[in-house]
């Protein structure tokens, strides 16, 4: 399978990869859905991940967010991030809010849920660019005085247009369309999937569980899996 899946790869003129946290949990960063082991298994995506939770409690959602920014600063990126990032004719549709594609050297990376590397004012469009190891507390906006937030996408809200533009154009035209550790269970960014199949792309599902979505299923860690695919 692995064999196909690579060859499909090297001959791919479009090849597009659309990950989820799974990329990164093997360099330390934890995912969402697991049992036990995932953000939203310990913690209320509402209180948390929303703009009703930051509104009733600012100062807990930065705090929560500012730890995760030092973890994604801890984090070095894994062979899978260094393996994609080295296809230099890749889109790489990220779910994740870190960097660690970038950090690997990756070029073309769409960030649809947002970055944690930015804050954006929660009243005006004012944006300003965080430094991970060393977030700043809750502040206000220096144009309107509305409260900063991060740029990411919370609960109720929708995706960045232009990523998204850029997202689903990469989509339609991708020959070749990599889903690595995603449960591929939030819309609208999951559909993209079906997006890529209907435009006529192969899809390859690398995941630790088997069946998350449909297509070439290589089921292990992606750090193991996706190096060989692109080797
Ligand atoms: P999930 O936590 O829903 O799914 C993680 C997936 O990664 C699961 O399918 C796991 O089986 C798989 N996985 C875990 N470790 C892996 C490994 N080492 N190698 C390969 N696969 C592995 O995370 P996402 O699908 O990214 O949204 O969640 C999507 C969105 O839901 C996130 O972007 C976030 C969250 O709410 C927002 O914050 C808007």
């Amino acid at each position: 399978m692995i064999e196909t899946a690579r060859t499909i790869l090297a001959e791919a003129v479009n090849p597009v990869s659309f990950s989820g946290a799974g990329l990164s949990a093997e360099s330390g960063i934890a995912t969402f859905r697991e049992p036990q082991t995932g953000l939203w298994a310990k913690y209320d995506p509402m209180k948390l991940a929303s703009p009703e939770g930051f509104a009733a409690d600012p100062e807990l959602v930065i705090a929560w967010y500012n730890e995760r920014r030092r973890r994604a600063a801890a984090a070095q990126p894994n062979p899978a991030h260094r393996a994609l990032a080295a296809r230099h004719d890749m889109v790489h549709i990220v779910q994740n809010v870190d960097d660690l594609l970038e950090r690997a050297g990756a070029r073309d990376v769409v960030h649809l849920h947002g970055s944690l590397t930015r804050d954006r004012c929660s009243r005006c469009t004012h944006r300003e660019s965080v430094d991970l190891a060393d977030p700043p507390g809750l502040h206000r906006c220096p144009e309107c005085h509305g409260l900063m937030r991060p740029d990411v996408v919370w609960f109720g809200e929708s995706l960045p247009r232009a990523d998204w533009t850029r997202a689903e154009t990469a989509a339609r035209a991708a020959d070749v369309f990599i889903v690595i550790g995603t449960s591929a269970t939030v819309y609208p960014a999951a559909g993209l999937i079906d997006i890529a199949r209907a435009s006529g792309a192969s899809v390859v599902v690398v995941n630790v569980e088997p069946g998350g979505a449909p297509g070439t299923q290589l089921t292990g860690p992606a750090a193991e899996i996706v190096p060989q695919l692109l080797r």
